[in-house]
C-alpha cells in the first residue's frame, strides 16, 4: 500500500496543465460500445478509473490500445458478450455507463453493480427508470444489474432528481432506439455536453445537452472512424484553484475551460483571493492573506459542485470567522472533517450542515482518504500544515487524479509517495 507524505507549510506558485476530465472520460469509454467500430480518444486522463474502463472493455471483446499517453484507440467492433462481472465494475462508480451502452448496442446487459465512493446510499432508481421506458425489463438482484428489451422505443422520460449518471445512461440507451427520446429535468454538467458531443461526432442525433431537456432523436448506426477530445477536468483545474487559496499562493491553470468554473471563481473573490482570467482556457489565482470566511451550498451544474465540497472545507478550516457548508447532493460527504480536525481544524458536522470555525494554522498528523475529493483536499491540508502528513488510503486518489504528487511538486509542495 502506498501513501503520499507532504511537508508544509508550502505556498504554493507556478503554472499546471489540467488533464482530460476523469468524469467524461469514464462516460465515454464505455460510450464507444455503441459504435460497433472503430474511434480515437484524446485528451485521455491517465488514472486508474479510466485503465479499469479499458480492461473491461477489452474483456466484453473490444481492441483497445494506447497511441499516446493521452491517446487511445478503441475498436469495438468484435465485442461479443454483454457480461461485464462484478470483479470489475465494484471498482468504480461508472461501471452504471456499461449498461445503456450494451442495452443500446445488443440490447441486452448484464453488469455487476457498481462501486466508487462511499457518499452514503446512491440509488439507480431513475436509470432503471429510462431504460424502462425504452422498452427494456431491469431486474436488481445478486449483485447484478440486468437489462433486456426486444427492441428500443424511443419516448418521453421525466427525471425525478436531477441525477449526472441516470442522465448520461438514458442518452446512451436511447441513441441507438426507435424514434425520439426526450428527457426532462437532466442535468446540465459539463460532461454530459461531452459525452452527447462525443456521441453526434461518431454519428448520433442529441439536442439540447446543457440545458434541461435533451432530446434524442434515434440512428440505425454510430459511423464512428473519428477522432474525439475529452474536455478538460473542471474538479482537477478547481481542486488547483483552492490550493491557491488555501496555501496564499499564486498558481496559473492551463487547459482549462473558465467557463466551468465559474461557482468556484466567485467563491474565490468572496473569500478575498485574486482570480485573473483570459475568459478562454487559463486562469491564474493568487491570494496573499488568510481567506474571509463564506458559505456553500452545492448543488448541480451551475451551482457549487459537490465534487469541490471537500476541498473548500479545507479552505474555510483556516479561513477568518465561521464558514458553514451545506452539502445537498450525499449524506456521507462529511468524513474528511475528521481527519483534518486531527489536524487541529475545528469543525463541527451535524447531517446535512458542517461549521467550520476557522483557526489560524494545522499542523501535520496522519489522516485517511475516506473517497476521492477527500483524498485531494487533505493532500491541500498536508501543504498548508505545519509539519509532516501522512496520507493513507491513496487509491482513492489514483482513481481520479493524474499525477497529482507530480503536479504538485512542480508547485514547490514538498510530497513523496512512499511504498509500504
Ligand atoms: C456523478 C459523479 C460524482 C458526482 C455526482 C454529483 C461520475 C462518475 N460521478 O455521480 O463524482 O459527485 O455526479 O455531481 O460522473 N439519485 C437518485 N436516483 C438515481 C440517481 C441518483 O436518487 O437513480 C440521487 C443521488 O442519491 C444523489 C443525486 O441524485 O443525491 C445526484 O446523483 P448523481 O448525479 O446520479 O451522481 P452520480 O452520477 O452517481
Amino acid at each position: 500500500m502506498d501513501k503520499l507524505v507532504v511537508k508544509g507549510p508550502t505556498r504554493l506558485k507556478g503554472n499546471v496543465i489540467i488533464s482530460g476530465a476523469k468524469n467524461a472520460a469514464v462516460a465515454i469509454i464505455p460510450a464507444t460500445i455503441l459504435i460497433n467500430g472503430k474511434c480515437v480518444l484524446e485528451n485521455v486522463p491517465n488514472i486508474s478509473d479510466v485503465k479499469i474502463s479499458c480492461d473491461i472493455l477489452k474483456d466484453l471483446g473490444a481492441k483497445v490500445e494506447w497511441l499516446g499517453e493521452h491517446e487511445l484507440s478503441i475498436d469495438t467492433s468484435s465485442i461479443i458478450s454483454s457480461n461485464a462481472p462484478l470483479d470489475k465494475t465494484s471498482k468504480f462508480r461508472a461501471s452504471y455507463y456499461l449498461i445503456g451502452s450494451l442495452l443500446g448496442r445488443k440490447l441486452s446487459a448484464t453488469v455487476g453493480l457498481p462501486g466508487g465512493c462511499n457518499l452514503g446510499a446512491r440509488p439507480i432508481d431513475q436509470h432503471a427508470k429510462a431504460f424502462e421506458a425504452l422498452g427494456a425489463k431491469v431486474d436488481i438482484s445478486q449483485g447484478k444489474i440486468t437489462a433486456k428489451a426486444k427492441k428500443l422505443i424511443g419516448n418521453s422520460i421525466y427525471m425525478d432528481v436531477v441525477s449526472v449518471g441516470a442522465t448520461i445512461n438514458a442518452m446512451l440507451a436511447s441513441v441507438l432506439a426507435e424514434g425520439t427520446t426526450v428527457i426532462e429535468n437532466v442535468a446540465k454538467e459539463p460532461h454530459i455536453v461531452d459525452v452527447a458531443n462525443f456521441l453526434n461526432t461518431m454519428g448520433a442525433d442529441i439536442r439540447g445537452a446543457g440545458t434541461d431537456v435533451i432530446k434524442i432523436n434515434g440512428v440505425k448506426q454510430l459511423h464512428g472512424n473519428a477522432s474525439y477530445s475529452i474536455v478538460p477536468d473542471q474538479i482537477e483545474a478547481g481542486t488547483f484553484m483552492l490550493s491557491a487559496v488555501a496555501s496564499r499562493g499564486d498558481i496559473t491553470i492551463k487547459n482549462c475551460i473558465t467557463k466551468h468554473l465559474e461557482s468556484i471563481t466567485a467563491k474565490i473573490i468572496e473569500m478575498g483571493a485574486n482570480v485573473e482570467t483570459d475568459g478562454g482556457d487559463t486562469i491564474r489565482i493568487w491570494c496573499n492573506k488568510r481567506p474571509l470566511k463564506a458559505n456553500i451550498k452545492t448543488a448541480p451544474y451551475p451551482g457549487f459542485p459537490t465534487d469541490m465540497q471537500p476541498q473548500m472545507g479545507v479552505v474555510f478550516s483556516i479561513a477568518d470567522g465561521t464558514s458553514i457548508i451545506n452539502e445537498s447532493i450525499w449524506e456521507s460527504r462529511f468524513q474528511y472533517t475528521a481527519e483534518l480536525n486531527k489536524m487541529g481544524a475545528k469543525i463541527t458536522p451535524q447531517g446535512k450542515t458542517a461549521v467550520f470555525e476557522g483557526v489560524k494554522s494545522l499542523s501535520g498528523s496522519p489522516v485517511y482518504s475516506s473517497d476521492l475529493r477527500a483524498g485531494a483536499a487533505l493532500i491541500i491540508a498536508g501543504i498548508i500544515a505545519n509539519g509532516e502528513t501522512e496520507i493513507y488510503n491513496i487509491h482513492h486518489i489514483d482513481r481520479g487524479y493524474e499525477n497529482i504528487e507530480e503536479k504538485f511538486r512542480k508547485l514547490g509542495a514538498k510530497i513523496q509517495r512512499v511504498s509500504e
